[in-house]
């Protein structure tokens, strides 16, 4: 089996049965905010998009790249469709070309053609990806590769029962606005980034102790950001608190834990499995370490690259005609109207402060979630604040862009205070700003809620739920006590163990009790 790195989540998988594409990423995303890092636009993507299989696994635009697959991608693929609980990917890929599909089963092979095996996890909350995110399990002759990407499972039991895994991919950079986009002191601000970046180490160590492949592929991360207004999200500025480790500081972070089997690709790299998945041989367009010690200057000579680019796209956000506050009203009081649970979980006025164009005035809308409104601000207090350029929001209202959070706020194109804690329901609502999302949200936390979990674990004396209250980890392997507080590894989200209260977000009561 080979293994050709194609840049940040994307892989070409050849086997003799066929070759597999995954998650072709070259353009720009999110605002012309993320670009792929090392650059991959000048791999042979002709030869590369000549495949007989692609898989796409969720619609975040650094996996689903519509001008890419449109340009370069072999329309006669069969497609490998996770299971998802909206068509919203299908209807895109079909719109580009593709017409023919394996919708397959979440957590069950498929046979294709030759002897190889696929199987696609879907992960569908509402907090996963773009309303779903996925894993892809691969096996030919007896060699396994998981392809984890960016998702998170709750445990990765699933994989392990279809036999040992030989190569691992998976996340370990962030692909976040936390903590750099709010307004805090510098010092909090950093000591946040420095929390959040061990903790996604954590989880990635976790995940690979889960799974304990023989290889493991740093993979999916992290991007660079190359317009002078981003410039400082790149981790080139010895800032301890950045949250986009590159996959250098991966393998020395790796070493520390005692990780030996990490094999990095850069764009290009060609890895070759044999002897049943223990051997693997890797070549390099060019060496790795030198690459990754000169990655200022390529970042530099890329930001030169790409700025007609960027230039243009900035070019294409501003549309004056159009009546901000008006059409905001239109697309969402219908979508708070019909919210129950979202609404409930917000639970206050959301503030969006958008600057002119020329930077001299601030319009302030208000979505207010008791209220069931769209209005002006009335000098009320708000949950969480926005400040982002009115340009961005007018283009999103122009392209009728259904998620904000797979357009602005991953574009890190803003700034944010809020206050009290964290509250997920925020960004659900806003990835859900159509009435099919909407219903599909509304209806999964119904059952979320509505689901009894009476299976208990033990920490100490503490009894505790198994299932975390977040997204339902298995605390007895996520979870972990000090004093009285419960952090959960998954996604680092911390229970006070006396009270129940969740010390990350509002709401997500955890059910303990102390035995005497
Ligand atoms: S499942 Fe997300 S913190 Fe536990």
């Amino acid at each position: 089996m080979r293994i050709t790195g194609t840049g940040h989540a994307s892989m070409r998988i050849d086997t003799a049965a066929g070759s597999i594409l995954c998650d072709p990423w070259v353009n720009p995303a999110y605002f012309a905010s993320w670009f792929p890092f090392p650059d991959n636009s000048q791999l042979d993507w002709e030869t590369l998009g000549d495949v007989d299989y692609l898989y796409v696994s969720h619609l975040h635009r650094d996996h689903f790249d519509a001008e890419h697959l449109k340009r370069f991608i072999n329309k006669k693929a069969t497609v490998l469709l996770p299971e998802y609980p909206t068509s919203q990917l299908e209807d895109e890929l079909r719109a580009l070309g593709f017409s023919s599909f394996l919708r397959t089963k979440s957590d069950q092979v498929h046979e294709l053609d030759g002897g190889l095996k696929v199987m696609i996890q879907a992960l569908i909350s509402p907090t996963d990806g773009p309303i779903g995110d996925s894993s892809l399990w691969v096996e030919y002759d007896g060699i396994r590769v998981l392809n984890q990407n960016d998702a998170r499972p709750s445990d990765l039991s699933r994989f392990n029962e279809l036999g040992h895994v030989h190569a691992h991919m998976l996340q370990f950079s962030g692909a976040i606005w936390y903590p750099m986009v709010y307004e805090l002191p510098e010092n909090a601000k950093t000591a946040f980034g420095k929390q959040k970046r061990e903790r996604q180490f954590d989880r990635t160590w976790r995940y690979i102790d889960d799974l304990k492949a023989d290889f493991v592929f740093p993979i999916a991360g992290p991007p660079c950001f190359l317009d002078d207004e981003l410039w400082q999200f790149n981790d080139i500025h010895g800032d301890e608190g950045n949250i986009f480790p590159d996959q250098s500081v991966f393998l020395t972070e790796y070493a520390k834990v005692g990780g030996t089997n990490a094999v990095v690709q850069l764009p290009g790299s060609v890895t070759e499995l044999s002897e049943g998945g223990t051997k693997q041989t890797t070549t390099h367009p060019m060496p790795v370490d030198e690459f990754f010690a000169n990655k200022t200057a390529h970042l530099e000579e890329m930001r030169e690259r790409k700025r007609p680019i960027i230039e243009a796209e900035k070019a294409s956000w501003r549309h004056p005609e159009i009546d901000v506050l008006g059409e905001l009203k239109k697309r969402i009081e219908p979508l708070l109207e019909e919210s129950i649970y979202l609404a409930k979980g917000v639970g206050g006025p959301v503030r969006f402060d958008l600057v002119s164009y020329d930077g001299d005035e601030i319009e302030s809308i208000v979505v207010d979630f008791p209220g069931k409104q769209v209005r002006p601000y009335a000098d009320e207090k708000v949950r969480y604040r926005f400040k982002t350029q009115r340009e961005l929001i007018e283009h999103l209202i122009f392209i009728d862009e259904g998620d904000w959070v797979n357009s602005l706020f991953l574009s890190c194109r803003f700034s944010a205070a809020r206050i009290g804690q964290y509250n997920e329901f925020v960004y659900a609502f806003f990835k859900c700003l159509s009435e099919e999302r909407l219903q599909y949200a509304e209806g999964w936390y119904d059952e979320h809620e509505k689901a009894v979990d009476a299976e208990d674990t033990q920490f100490g004396d503490w009894t505790v739920q198994r299932r975390c209250p977040h997204l339902k980890a298995d605390l007895s392997r996520f979870g972990v006590v000090e004093g009285n507080v419960l952090t959960c590894q998954l996604h680092g989200w911390k229970f006070d163990l006396p009270s129940g209260r969740c010390l990350t977000s509002v709401g997500h009561k955890i059910r303990a009790s102390k035995t005497s």
